[in-house]
């Protein structure tokens, strides 16, 4: 079955779908995106992904002719007309083509966004990498102020995870003043010898990962002390237990932070449990 994609009102094969090469995306990486994941062959917590795109676009000052309960049914359009019982549907919206000055920094009078939308099958629920778990280094930070925004930009994340590959391991942390933010695209978390799940707080140095809020609500009720706090790389090093979570890896449980061993090198007893108990709750949801 040829890949369909959604673009600007329209379900067509990927090879059809055209975007000009004006497009405020292409040229300033003027756009959000958000990626969601499908577990069942329906989209899981989708509502508030649709509530962080809301707000990224928001935060560009962007306007956008659909509402997000148009957008969330296309969405699951695109999981449904490409067979997607696992996996993911990315989203990406940008300011359109300015037709009018074709490369002005400001924004174009009378934006046309462009929207556009494909889907990818993966394994979520018995993902390899999961039952491995995943090997990280740790890199400077070099983004933006406004990691709060799902913004398309995102050279820095792809040499993050080049640097990863690179390196020989599956991705990397980044670190900022000597702590940790996040993962190239995902949350980072470790567990402490006290039992104590440390989660950088929300501020507009990380995005507020959607993945996160459930995995902290479910360490919680697991008895985990939850600690809203920054840690570093040496306190990573010495974690119990360590892993992040995304919609495109759920939680992915870390054995190695720059070639230091994570506990005894295997998945961790409570990330374990939490990707259980997300992938339970998450079914639930759409059952
Ligand atoms: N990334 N932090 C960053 C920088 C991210 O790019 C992502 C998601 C997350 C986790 O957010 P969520 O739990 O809402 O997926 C945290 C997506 C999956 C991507 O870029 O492919």
């Amino acid at each position: 079955m040829s890949t369909i994609v959604y673009l600007n009102g329209e379900f067509m094969p990927l090879e059809e779908a055209k975007i000009s090469p004006i497009d405020r995306g292409f040229l300033f990486a003027d756009g959000i995106y958000e990626v969601s994941a499908v577990l069942d062959g329906k989209m899981i917590e989708n509502q508030p992904h649709m509530a962080r795109l809301d707000r990224s676009l928001g935060e560009i000052g962007m306007d956008v002719p659909w509402s997000m309960d148009e957008i969330a049914d296309i969405m699951q359009q695109v999981a449904d007309k490409n067979g997607i019982v696992e996996g993911m549907v990315y989203l990406q919206i940008t300011r359109g083509a300015d037709w009018d000055k074709v490369r002005d920094f400001g924004f174009p009078k009378d934006p046309k966004p462009t929207m556009f939308m494909f889907g990818q099958h993966k394994n979520l629920s018995a993902d390899p990498a999961a039952e491995k778990g995943i090997r990280v280094i740790t890199i400077p930070e070099i983004r933006w102020e406004r990691r709060d925004i799902k913004s398309v930009a995102l050279l820095a994340q792809t040499l993050g995870k080049q640097a990863a590959k690179d390196a020989g391991v599956d991705d990397a942390w980044m670190v900022e003043d000597g702590l940790v933010t996040e993962g190239t695209s995902n949350s980072a978390f470790i567990i402490t010898e006290n039992d104590e799940l440390i989660a950088r707080p929300l501020t507009n140095e990380i995005l507020p990962g959607i993945t996160r809020i459930a995995v902290l609500k479910l360490a919680e009720e697991m008895q985990l002390k939850v600690v809203e706090g920054k840690f570093d790389p040496e306190q990573a090093y010495k974690a119990k237990e360590a892993f992040s979570t995304s919609a495109s890896a759920l939680v992915a449980p870390v054995v190695e932070i720059d070639g230091h061993r994570i506990g005894d090198g295997k998945p961790g007893v409570y990330t374990k449990r939490l990707r259980e108990l997300y992938l339970e709750e998450a079914r639930k949801s759409i059952a």
